[in-house]
């Protein structure tokens, strides 16, 4: 809290420009940074398609970082939990990490629920144009809870798991993704759907 004595970073702290910029790392690494969004239902596949992604991406000669939400919830935001504020934080937390490694010239693949229109917003609009890709893995409920990868599911319906998203808590799909994805495809031609439309809006510009 501020108080007469302590303010906010913001309101004091001026941003250092270095001279190896963003610009400088993301041209020797041969490639436009970019921060490509996964969202969906736990369950959904965002992991799995994005894993893959990241495979075709690495082949391609592009350099590449995957931030996982279990990996992530494990590590920077081990202190957050599923409430509305916690899972903000967490985006947001996210979205920070993202720009960070974007400076680093890299192109950075997220798979987060992300249940909220606004907290996906709010990171799209901190990146440039250009710069942000939203990719909706839309698979229904029914299916996600009969695949039940993690076993999430059976534990919510005894009452195990409170506030899981799409059953207990708010999910809010994207109305206009960048790229709407449907499961019921083999994941490599889901990748190959993902693939063509990052070339077609310039994200990715290096071919074998
Ligand atoms: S988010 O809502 O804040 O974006 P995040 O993607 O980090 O969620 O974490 C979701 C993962 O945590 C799920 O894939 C699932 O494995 C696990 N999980 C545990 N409890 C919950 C819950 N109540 N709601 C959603 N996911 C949960």
């Amino acid at each position: 809290m501020s108080t007469s004595h302590t303010s906010h970073a913001h309101e004091t702290v001026v941003w250092h420009q270095y001279s190896i910029d963003k610009k400088y790392r993301a041209k020797q690494k041969k490639q436009h940074p970019a921060l490509i969004w996964f969202t969906g239902l736990s369950g959904s596949g965002k992991s799995t398609i994005a894993g893959a992604l990241e495979i075709k991406l690495a082949q391609l000669g592009h350099h590449t970082y995957l931030l996982d939400g279990d990996n992530v919830r494990l590590g920077l935001c081990r202190d957050l939990g599923f409430s509305y504020h916690d899972r903000c934080e967490n985006i947001r937390r996210v979205g920070e990490v993202a720009k960070l490694m974007m400076d680093s010239g890299l192109i950075v693949l997220s798979a987060f629920v992300s249940p909220f229109y606004d907290e996906r917003q709010l990171v799209r609009e901190s990146m440039a144009d250009g710069e942000f890709l939203e990719i909706f893995v839309d698979t229904p409920l029914e299916v996600c809870e009969a695949r039940d990868p993690k076993g999430l599911y059976k534990k919510v319906r005894s009452g195990e798991i409170k506030a899981f998203t799409g059953i207990s808590s708010v999910y809010e799909a994207p109305k206009q993704p960048d790229i709407h994805l449907h499961t019921d495809q083999p994941v490599d031609m889901l990748v190959e759907q993902c693939l063509a439309q990052l070339r077609q809006a310039g994200f990715i510009t290096l071919s074998h």
